[in-house]
Order: structure tokens, then sequence, then C-alpha cells
């Protein structure tokens, strides 16, 4: 008798938005920029912004229990709680620690995980990795952010990309030799750190050429950041699908990080796919940076387009520089 191989598949999916929009309109009273611009340019038409006091624990522990309700397991089932964000309430306790409490999970472990936008998929392929080694049966990887608390509301380069929110999904152990995760690449070049910066995030002081300090804002090359993002995440994809012995024509669904259309146009393009299977959803929610992928993933599964034995590809780029690309068959 054969025996199949111990893997994993996503088993529930959730997603936790703030109530509050902000649309280019506002940011048009803001600082000197668009609608036209920013939907040209960018694709985003409105974002979400956490409430006073609605903080990344909050945002990540819905999602999360929304991920849970799916899966149809109790919180004390779970072994491990990831959780990706550049922006938690503290550095500790950590947002898993947060989110451990908030759900009851009382025999997870807990990690934050920093990765900026990439951030889901390495909490993925961790969670693979010790449900692949028999180590684990039930994973929370969840991914939350509150960007507007590190935007610079002044500079139009950046403030009009950004928006708050989370995604989680629930990996749990299955037997099979053709579903759930199918492969994974990881990437990153430290090089490039320089073209996407949060400063005064940690104990390094950044100062202005006068010796003033500068704010705790996102700083950001743009252009090489688009660059770098097109090339790496094309690549990326490229790797997960031939260590699945996938090609492009067997993608169901495509659900690239929503950084700018512009960019998952690009990199679609580069892969072959065509516009109908690439998810998109940057115009409602602009870049929620780690994010991105499961709040996606999770509307991709409420609207049906996420069946049983589709092939699912996400893939993404972020800070760091950092990125990393995930093929999955839906058990
Ligand atoms: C940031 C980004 C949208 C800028 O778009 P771009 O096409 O590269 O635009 P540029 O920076 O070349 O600027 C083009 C012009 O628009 C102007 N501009 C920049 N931001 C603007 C804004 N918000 N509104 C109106 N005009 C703007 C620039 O000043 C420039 O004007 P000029 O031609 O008179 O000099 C784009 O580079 C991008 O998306 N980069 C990747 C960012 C990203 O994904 N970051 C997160 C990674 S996870």
């Amino acid at each position: 008798m054969s025996v199949r191989k111990i893997t994993a598949k996503i088993t529930g999916v959730g997603k936790a938005l703030p109530e509050k929009r902000l649309t280019n309109a506002d940011l048009e009273k803001m600082v000197d920029t668009s609608d036209a611009w920013i939907s040209q340019r960018v694709g985003i038409k409105e974002r979400r912004i956490a409430a006073e006091g609605e903080w990344t624990s909050h945002l990540a522990s819905r999602a999360a229990a929304d991920a849970l309700k799916m899966s149809g397991l109790t919180a004390d089932q779970i072994d491990l709680i990831l959780v990706a964000t550049s922006t938690p309430d503290t550095v500790y306790p950590s947002v898993a620690c947060l989110v451990q409490k908030e759900l009851g999970a009382i025999h997870a472990g807990v990690l934050d995980i920093s990765a900026a936008c990439t951030g889901f998929i390495y909490g993925a392929s961790l969670a693979w990795g010790m449900i692949k080694a028999g180590l684990m049966k039930h994973v929370l990887v969840v991914a939350a952010e509150v960007n507007t608390s590190i935007v610079d509301w002044k500079d139009r380069d950046t403030c009009i990309l950004f928006g708050d929110g989370a995604g989680a999904a629930v990996f749990s152990e299955c037997h099979s030799d053709t579903d759930g995760i199918l492969s994974i690449k990881l990437g990153g070049d430290g090089n490039y750190g320089e073209l996407l910066e949060l400063p005064n995030s940690g104990c390094r002081v950044y100062t202005d050429e006068s010796g003033n300090k500068l704010g705790r804002y996102i700083i950001m090359q743009g252009n090489e950041v688009f660059k770098q993002a097109v090339r790496n995440m094309a690549e990326c994809a490229v790797c997960v699908l031939d260590r699945a012995g996938l090609t492009t024509q067997e993608v169901s669904l495509f659900i690239p990080h929503q950084a700018n259309t512009r960019i998952i146009e690009a990199v679609a393009k580069r892969l072959a796919v065509p516009a109908e299977k690439v998810f998109v959803n940057i115009a409602n929610y602009g870049n929620t940076s780690a994010a991105t992928i499961p709040i996606a993933l999770c509307e991709a599964f409420e609207q049906g387009r996420v069946k049983k034995g589709d092939v699912i590809v996400v893939d993404a780029f972020g800070a760091g520089l950092t990125w990393g690309a995930m093929a999955i068959r839906w058990a």
C-alpha cells in the first residue's frame, strides 16, 4: 500500500477591514494629487483606515477568528500562531501573543514575522515546514497592518498608496501527493534595503543633513521598487510553478501582492497569465502590506473564484527586499 505524503492545506480563510474609508477625493484635500493620477498610476480608489484605538492586534484577531471558524477547529487545536506585520501594537508583547490571548489558543506557540509585504508567504512557508515535518497539525498564519500609523500624510509619493487591514489562513495537515501546498519559494536581497525603509523603527537613529531626527514614516524610491517588484515576482512565480511541475497555463487563479495595478499587469504579462485569471482588489483597499495576499485569498474564496482542484499561485514582494511565492492545489 502506498503511503501518501504529509503536506498542508488551507482549511480556513478570514479577513478584517476597518470601517472607515479614505477616498482619493479625500486625499486631494490633503496633498497635491488627483483621483485621476492615483487611479491611472496605481489603481487605487479608496483604502481603509483604522479607527482611533483600533490596533493591528484587533484586526489580526478578527481575521484569525474568521479563519478559525471556517476551518471548523477550536482555538485550543492550534499549535502555532504566526503574525506577519510591520506595524505591531508593540515589539513585545508580539501581536501573535495578543491574538493568542484573544482567541484563547492555549496550546499555541506564538511568533511575529518581519518580512514586510512578503510576510504572509514567509509564514505559510514556516507553517508548511512544521506540518510536513510532522511537528504540528494546525498553524494559524495571520497578516495584519495599520500602515496608516507609519505614513507621512504630507508625502504624496507614499501616503496615497497604503491602507489598513488583516487576513488570515489556517494551514492543516493533510495526506496527499497532489493537493494542498505544492511548492514555495522565498527570496530576498538586503543590498537593496535602502529602496524602502521605515526610519527610526528600531535602535538605529535616522537624521536629516542637519542632524534632525526623521519621523517614523515610510520612505521609498518608488521607481526602483517598481522594477525590482516586477522582476522578482515574475521569477519567483516561475520558480514555484517549476518546482510543482506545472505551467502557467495550468494556473486557475494568480493572486499577486496588491501594490500597484501596473506592477500586477507587468508580472501577469511576463507570466502570460490572462487578466481574467488575475485577482485584483487594490482599488478598494490600497496596499495593506503583508495583508494583501490573505485578504485577496479570502475574497477570492468568498466570490467563488477558488474551487476544489484549482491551482492558485500567490506571489508577493516587499521591503528588505523580500519576495516569495506559493503554489497550492485547493483541497
Ligand atoms: C510610487 C509609484 C506609484 C509612482 O509612480 P511612477 O509612475 O513611478 O511615478 P514617478 O515617481 O515617476 O512620478 C511621475 C510624476 O508624478 C508625480 N507624482 C508622484 N506622486 C504623485 C501623486 N501622488 N499625485 C500626483 N502626482 C504625483 C511625480 O512628482 C512626477 O512628476 P514629474 O513628472 O512632474 O516629475 C510607483 O513607482 C510605484 O508604485 N512603485 C512601487 C511602490 C510599491 O509598490 N511600494 C511597496 C512595495 S511592497
